[in-house]
């Protein structure tokens, strides 16, 4: 077959996936991962901040992708809330399960959440990663990265002006353990609910969101020093304060 998606649609329906890890009865990966930091940052438990009263429904419709911000930084409280309401844990199940603020396939929750911070009021310019058990951001390297990150977007104008930038990387083993080759049509679809959620928050705090797929894949795994193979990035988002329209 010459067609390489189709061939993945095929080759993982069910009758032809492989058994799994799970059914072989061996040990699942940890929950979570936690890359070398050189800072942990503390963020304000999320469930005390007040957040404004948006109905659900004036959310959703009113959301679209805004691809124009303010210079305004980000405040903490918005990092936390941003943070927990697209990947915070809920609550820790025995074992190495966990429930999210969103769903996620047989509740593997696959995704590790970098970010790249241009212009917050309380944190350093840099990479960072969540740490979504501690809630806490982990500073990975303090630099201006945004050269990097816009070359990353294959040269997005409108990422220049964010004042952070969300990659989404799929520890793809976490989800293949259960669901084998399947699992990389979940670990997408997961990743879809995420932006979603922080389409919404957004629209909650003010802030304009645009989802970004068409990246340049091994530089921006490269940057973020992923293998491109267990771990690698499946989808970004750029944020910023919201410009008055
Ligand atoms: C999977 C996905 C990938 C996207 N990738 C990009 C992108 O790389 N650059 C961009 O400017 N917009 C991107 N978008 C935003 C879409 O262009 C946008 O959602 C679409 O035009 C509909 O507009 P709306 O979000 O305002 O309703 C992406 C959206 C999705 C869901």
């Amino acid at each position: 077959m010459k067609n390489i998606g189709q061939e993945f649609i095929n080759r993982t329906k069910y009758p032809s996936v492989s058994p799994s890890d799970e059914s072989k009865e061996l040990a699942p990966p940890d929950r979570t991962c936690k890359p070398r930091a050189q800072k942990i940052c503390e963020l304000p438990e999320p469930e005390k901040l007040s957040l404004p009263e948006v109905p659900i429904h004036q959310a959703i419709s009113r959301r679209r992708s805004r691809r124009s911000y303010q210079d305004k930084s980000l405040e903490n409280s918005e990092l936390s809330s941003l943070l927990y309401y697209t990947q915070g844990i809920k609550r820790s199940l025995p074992g190495e399960k966990s429930l999210r603020t969103v769903p996620s396939a047989g509740a593997r929750h696959a995704l590790e959440t970098y970010l790249y911070l241009h212009r917050a009021a309380d944190l350093p310019r840099g990479l960072y990663h969540y740490r979504a058990e501690e809630h806490q951001l982990a500073l990975l390297q303090e630099d201006d990265l945004m050269a990097e990150v816009y070359r990353g977007v294959l040269r997005q104008k409108f990422v220049r002006q964010a004042a952070a930038v969300f990659f989404w990387a799929a520890d793809i083993y976490r989800m293949a353990w259960r669901y084998s080759e399947r699992a990389y049509r979940y670990i997408m679809l997961d990743a879809g609910h995420v932006c979603q959620n922080l389409y919404l928050v957004g629209e909650i705090i003010q802030a304009g969101v645009c989802a970004i797929a068409a990246f340049d894949d091994d530089y921006l795994n490269n940057l973020l020093e992923l293998d491109g193979r267990e771990q690698f990035v499946i989808y970004a988002a750029a944020l910023g304060s919201r410009k008055k329209s």
